[in-house]
């Protein structure tokens, strides 16, 4: 790669935010009321005899049945065109309407369209099929309207294989003066080649909606920019950190993708979004869809972490163009002037020092854009980078920034020319390819279309549910834990489950990777080589079945996890895209959070956050670590009930673990247990299904018997697999023993053995003995024994079982505290020598008390009511 070209080539200029110009311009009622009117809307299926519905409602008109009726938009020079059509269906195509019919032009022809002047979106789709005798790869094609070259001698089978998409989509927004609007379709010189095109969309778009004065921030003054003449071409169009949105979910039709494929460096920052519906303030409502407003990529909650590291996204680009950047902006989380302040970096260079959101827009909620030009000279690099760093000069209460959405359009050039050079080709498959890999601009161009497809597809065929988190975090409080898995109150959560569901009527295959990577990063191949020292053994932290895991560090010194898929694991594909698609959609306390992933190559590669003290098993028996005092076994398991309730009822849809286990929960360098593998994952049972039918996967020992008979998956499973936990943790011992009597094999069968003679404490872990109170031990006891009911339907939730663990915790600490209060010494002297924390001060003890009662209520203790808290404390005999 060349290096960078020196910044000062590259000018950055400033389209005064349409804040001012509203201001400036739109206050007369005659443009404010620029509501969106689409005066003209036309959606032809080139080459179709008939009508045709697309999968998601849009009628498309085949230009054959208006040719025949003599009131055609298609102009022939000669009459040489020829109505086409494939009966193969390829699968990875989104849909078959419009791409399965065709019309291929051997001389040059025109399609011409009766509109009113102003701008218009031109959309145009390509999916060149053999059809005799005709070949695919002679699809040669230039289209131009009256004033612009939209695209010239495009070969579209070699773009379509040099960027690995299954189709090809351009979008264009053109100025017409007159009254109708010309397309040209022109074929290539060579012997064969022909021009085609499957598809034709007409829309008209508001005049003002890209419009402006602009200010060039190196000269520090405005200039007036060419764009009424000036036609803009779609390069790229991001709802930042948010899912896929359709084109019939956007009021102009269009297509806005995920951005992690074009974040850079291992410095995600969070993606946070709300449910309730944002404001447009100054802005029409059309600007951009509310979904791209509700989400948005932050820094972390680590404010000298923040100044570290620049939440930047790279784009390949043509270097001989202008773009033009808009940036959509919504502040989801403070309220007030100066809390969040940045620096807004295009190539490196300031583009916009000190943004302030709630500043420009007056508040939280309300959505505002800002518009930016870049000019390229010959020999720039081709890339476009934009980058957001905190701006601490005025002080502000976080150091942090945010961005909700990004469109990148390239201006026409001087001549009025779109087209830039062709793609490199591919680099030959036995290459590691990966697709962070940049290629050149149409490269891009088609791949923002294909990897958001290619995500809808995954999305459909696994059928995942995409709920949204309704978390937010609060201003207050910036170092508090920020994903809550409280639903809004009084948001339906099932108008997103929907909007899913209407997406996964488009049954895509992948394009780029077959993997939506809505909250996690993709790595290449080397890199992950480069992490683990190619894969050094003495790295090695873990083996599951799955394959090795290994301790690996990021470029920045991050140490992470790096789970690497054994190709002949029993854990395959499915599973792989199971746990990322979850793991990226989860984020918890209690829960470890996916980095990023590797699938180059065939290799299945999850990179998650370094638990620096391991499974919770090493810490019970087998691996001579220091035993945990029973506090903090209690508080790992009221740590891990608090994952597995979140996976249970914090989604739309509750999703089942079915792998719970003590290798499984594992802590961080806190001994904070967060649950872990989610590769075993299921969504939970929908509304009209009790239970999900499936293969019976999981852990000897663990296996709920019910589910082991019947096949049948319910949350009551994972509520029997932490029962079994629970007993782990009580007897330090392993859930099945084969070297002892036959008897004592099974733990869970010989503890409930015991348990039900009320003796529990027989069989306990030697070092806890004396060291927890009766009264915490029984009300252990007995969850544990629930848990472990027979029947699903006599178990307790993971709610029911969190709130009994709280109350053992809790008796456990009233103990401590009473035995305190003796002057007993034998008492003292045991105190010593057990748990750490009850050797406490008395003001130690109250302190505790209020950290833990304030914990109980605060939001990181979800779902249950508060009443069902202080029911349990007014009533200890209640449960
Ligand atoms: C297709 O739709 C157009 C516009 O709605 C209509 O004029 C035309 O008659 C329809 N053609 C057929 C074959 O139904
Ligand atoms: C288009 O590109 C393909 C390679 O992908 C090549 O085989 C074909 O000859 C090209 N077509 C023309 C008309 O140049
Ligand atoms: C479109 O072109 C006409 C004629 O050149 C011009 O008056 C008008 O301002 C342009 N409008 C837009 C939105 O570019
Ligand atoms: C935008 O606002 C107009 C009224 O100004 C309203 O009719 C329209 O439904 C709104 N559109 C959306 C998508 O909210
Ligand atoms: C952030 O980006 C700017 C512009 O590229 C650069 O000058 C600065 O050093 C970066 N800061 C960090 C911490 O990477
Ligand atoms: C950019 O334009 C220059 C001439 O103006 C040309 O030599 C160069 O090849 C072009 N580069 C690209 C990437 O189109
Ligand atoms: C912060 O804002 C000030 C004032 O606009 C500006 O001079 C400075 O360059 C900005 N960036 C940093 C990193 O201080
Ligand atoms: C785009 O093309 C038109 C027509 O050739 C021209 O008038 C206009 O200046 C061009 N725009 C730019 C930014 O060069
Ligand atoms: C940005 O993308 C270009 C090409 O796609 C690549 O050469 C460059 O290394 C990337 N920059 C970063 C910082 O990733």
């Amino acid at each position: 790669m060349p290096k960078m070209a020196p910044p000062s080539i590259l000018t950055v200029v400033f389209l005064s935010s349409l804040l001012s110009c509203y201001f400036l311009c739109f206050i007369s009622p005659v443009s404010s009321a620029s509501a969106l009117v689409r005066k003209d809307i036309y959606r032809i299926s080139c080459g179709a005899a008939s009508n045709q519905t697309d999968s998601e409602g849009r009628v498309w008109i085949g230009d054959a049945s208006i040719s025949a009726s003599g009131n055609s938009y298609l102009n022939l020079n000669a009459g040489k065109d020829v109505s086409a059509s494939s009966s193969t269906q390829n699968t990875q195509l989104p849909d078959n309407t419009p791409y399965l019919n065709a019309r291929i032009f051997t001389s040059p022809a025109t399609y011409s369209f009766p509109v009113s002047p102003g701008r218009h979106w031109i959309r145009l789709y390509f999916y060149p099929f053999g059809f005799s005798p005709f070949i695919a790869s002679d699809a040669v094609v230039t289209v131009q309207t009256d004033t612009y070259a939209l695209m010239q001698n495009v070969n579209l089978s070699y773009v379509m294989d040099a960027t690995n998409v299954v189709f090809i989509f351009k979008e264009f927004s053109v100025n017409v003066t007159g009254n109708f609007l010309t397309l040209n379709f022109i074929p290539g010189s060579s012997r064969n080649a022909y021009a085609m095109v499957n598809g034709i969309e007409i829309s008209s778009m508001p005049d003002d909606m890209y419009e402006n004065t602009l200010l060039t921030v190196s000269i520090g003054n405005s200039i007036p920019y060419p764009l009424p003449g000036t036609a803009l071409e779609t390069m790229f169009r991001l709802n930042v950190a948010g899912q896929t949105i359709l084109e019939s979910a956007d009021p102009l039709g269009r297509l806005w993708s995920n951005d992690m494929e074009y974040l850079v460096g291992a410095r995600q920052g969070t993606a946070d979004s709300v449910s309730n519906s944002v404001t447009y303030g100054k802005l029409d409502n059309f600007t951009a869809p509310q979904d791209v407003y509700n989400t948005a990529r932050s820094m972390t909650n680590d404010n000298a972490l923040n100044l570290q590291f620049n939440l930047t996204w790279n784009f390949s680009v043509d270097a001989n163009f202008t773009y033009y950047v808009r940036l959509h902006f919504c502040e989801l989380e403070y309220d007030q002037m100066n809390m969040r302040v940045f620096d807004i970096y295009m190539n490196k260079q300031m583009a916009f020092p000190q943004y302030d959101v709630v500043a420009a827009t007056g508040g939280e909620f309300i959505a505002t854009v800002l518009d930016f030009a870049l000019l390229y000279s010959p020999g720039d690099e081709p890339t476009l980078e934009i980058g957001l760093y905190p701006n601490i000069t005025s002080k502000p209460s976080y150091y942090n920034a945010i961005l909700n959405g990004v469109e990148i359009f390239k201006l026409n050039d001087t001549t009025g020319n779109l087209q830039g050079p062709p793609p490199a080709p591919r680099p030959s498959p036995n290459l590691p390819a990966s697709p962070s890999t940049k290629g050149s601009s149409s490269h891009k161009i088609v791949k923002i279309v294909g990897g958001a497809a290619g995500a809808v597809a995954v999305m459909a065929a696994l059928g995942i549910i995409a709920f949204c988190f309704c978390c937010r975090r609060k201003a207050s409080g910036g170092r508090s834990p920020s994903w809550l898995p409280l639903p809004n109150p009084g948001v339906n959560s099932h108008s997103t489950v929907s909007k899913v569901s209407t997406t996964s009527r488009k049954t895509v295959g992948s394009y780029v990777s077959s993997v939506p990577s809505s909250n996690s990063r993709y790595f290449s191949f080397p890199e992950i080589l480069e992490m683990t020292n190619n894969f050094d053994d003495t790295r090695v932290i873990g083996v599951g079945g799955f394959g090795k895991v290994y301790k690996g560090t990021l470029e920045d010194g991050t140490t992470v996890a790096v789970k690497r898929g054994n190709p002949t694991s029993e854990q395959g594909v499915t599973e792989f895209q199971t746990e990322i698609v979850l793991l990226s959609k989860l984020r918890h306390r209690h829960l470890v959070s996916l980095i990023g992933f590797c699938e180059d190559d065939s290799e299945m590669i999850l990179v998650y956050d370094y638990m620096a003290n391991g499974p919770l098993r090493g810490h019970l028996y087998g691996a001579g670590l220091p035993s945990l005092s029973w506090k903090q076994r209690l508080d790992i398991c009221i740590g891990a009930a608090k994952g597995l309730h979140y996976l249970h009822t914090g989604a739309a849809h509750g999703i089942i673990h079915r792998d719970v286990k003590t290798t499984n929960i594992l802590l961080d360098e806190n001994f904070v247990a967060k649950v872990s593998d989610f590769g075993l994952s299921k969504t939970g049972p929908s509304l009209d299904h009790t239970h999900v039918s499936t293969a019976v996967k999981g852990s000897f020992g663990y296996l709920d018997p019910e589910y082991f008979r019947r096949q049948q998956l319910t949350e009551k499973s994972d509520v029997y697999s932490f029962g079994v936990v629970l007993l782990e943790v009580l007897c330090a011992r392993p859930a099945i023993n084969p070297t002892l009597p036959r008897e004592q094999v099974n733990m869970a069968e010989w503890a409930m053995h015991w348990q039900k003679k009320g003796m529990l404490d027989q069989i306990i872990d030697p070092y806890l003995v004396g060291k927890i109170s009766k009264e915490s031990l029984k009300k252990f006891g007995e969850t544990a024994e629930k848990c472990l009911a027979e029947s699903g339907l006599d178990r307790p939730t993971m709610g029911d079982i969190l709130w009994n663990l709280e109350y053992a915790l809790q008796l456990h600490e009233t103990s401590a505290e009473k035995e305190m209060d003796t002057s007993n010494p034998r008492v003292k002297e045991i105190n010593v020598k057990v748990v750490p924390e009850v050797e406490l001060s008395e003001t130690d003890v109250k302190k505790m008390e209020t950290s833990h009662n304030s914990a109980m209520f605060s939001e990181d203790s979800d779902e249950t009511s508060a009443s069902a808290v202080f029911s349990q404390l007014v009533n200890p005999q209640g449960r």
